[in-house]
C-alpha cells in the first residue's frame, strides 16, 4: 500500500467510481419496485370500483369516506367532492395522502430514492450526479422533517385498518374465515410492523429520555421498539408489497377473475 505523505494533496480520481462489483443492481430494482406500486396504486384509486366485496375493503380505499363508497365506514358518508371535467373524485384521494405522505417522508424510502432516482448517490462511493450537495436544509426537502408528525397520522390508519380486518370475519352469512380475511389480516400486521418500527415511533416511545434507570417502562418499549427499528427496510418491503396484493386480492375477487375461498 502506497502511503499519502502528510499534508500531501489527494491526486483527482477521473472515474466516476472505483467499484467493481454490480453496484447498480439495488438501486434499478428500487426504481422498477417503487414505480410498479407507485403506477399501480395511482391507477387502483382512479379505478373507483372493485374496492369491497362483503366483507373486505381495499385498505386503499379505508376508511370509505364519501357517499358514493360501496361500503361506508362510519355509516354516514360525506358529500361526494366532484369537478366539471373530472366528476366524482375517488373515495381514495380522500385518504391515500396520509399513508403517502407517511412513505415519502419515510428516512428509510428517502435513502432508497435519493439514490434510486436522484443518483444523489447511487451507491457508496459512487459519485453524485448533481455536484453541489444542499442535503435537506431548504426548501422543499426541509418538509421531510414533518416525518414525524406524518406518524401519527399513521398510526390512526393502523386502527382503522385493525377495525377492517376485524369486519373481514363477519361475512353475510354470519362469522367466518376466508382467504381474504387471512390477507387482511396478513397486510395490516406488517403495516404495524412498518409503522411501529419508524425512527420517530422509537424516539417518541423512549428515545428521548435521558436517564432510563428512572424510567424502566419507557426503557423496556425503547427496547422492543429498537429491535423492531433494526428491521424497518424489511418492513418497509414487505408492507409495501402487502397493501399492493390486498387491493389486488380484493380486487380480482370482486370482479370476479378468482374465488375467495372459505377455511371456516
Ligand atoms: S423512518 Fe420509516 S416510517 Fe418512519
Amino acid at each position: 500500500m502506497i502511503r499519502q505523505p502528510a499534508g500531501a494533496a489527494r491526486p483527482p480520481i477521473a472515474a466516476a467510481h472505483l467499484r467493481t462489483d454490480a453496484w447498480w443492481v439495488l438501486p434499478v430494482t428500487v426504481v422498477i419496485v417503487l414505480g410498479a406500486f407507485v403506477v399501480y396504486s395511482t391507477w387502483a384509486a382512479l379505478q373507483n370500483a372493485h374496492y369491497f366485496f362483503a366483507p373486505y375493503l381495499s385498505p386503499f380505499y379505508s376508511p370509505c369516506l364519501s357517499q358514493s363508497c360501496l361500503h361506508l365506514t362510519f355509516g354516514v358518508g360525506l358529500p361526494d367532492v366532484s369537478f366539471p371535467i373530472v366528476g366524482v373524485v375517488s373515495p381514495a384521494f380522500l385518504i391515500l395522502w396520509g399513508p403517502g405522505l407517511f412513505r415519502l417522508t419515510c428516512y428509510y424510502y428517502r435513502k432508497a430514492y435519493y439514490r434510486s432516482f436522484w443518483l444523489a448517490p447511487a451507491a457508496c462511493a459512487v459519485r453524485d450526479v448533481k455536484r453541489a450537495y444542499t442535503g435537506e436544509t431548504r426548501f422543499p426537502l426541509i418538509l421531510q422533517n414533518f416525518h414525524r408528525y406524518a406518524w401519527y397520522v399513521a398510526v390512526v390508519f393502523i386502527v382503522l385498518l385493525t377495525w377492517d380486518a376485524l369486519l373481514a370475519f363477519r361475512f353475510p352469512n354470519g362469522f367466518g374465515i376466508g382467504v381474504g380475511t387471512v390477507v387482511m389480516w396478513v397486510n395490516v400486521i406488517l403495516l404495524a410492523a412498518y409503522t411501529f418500527s419508524c425512527h420517530s415511533c422509537r424516539h417518541v416511545c423512549g428515545g428521548h429520555v435521558d436517564v432510563f434507570s428512572r424510567a424502566p417502562g419507557r426503557y423496556r418499549v425503547w427496547h422492543v421498539l429498537s429491535w423492531l427499528n433494526e428491521r424497518h427496510p424489511t418492513y418497509a418491503w414487505l408492507s409495501l408489497f402487502s397493501v399492493g396484493l390486498t387491493d389486488l386480492y380484493i380486487r380480482l375477487v370482486s370482479m370476479g377473475i378468482i374465488r375467495d375461498l372459505r377455511i371456516l
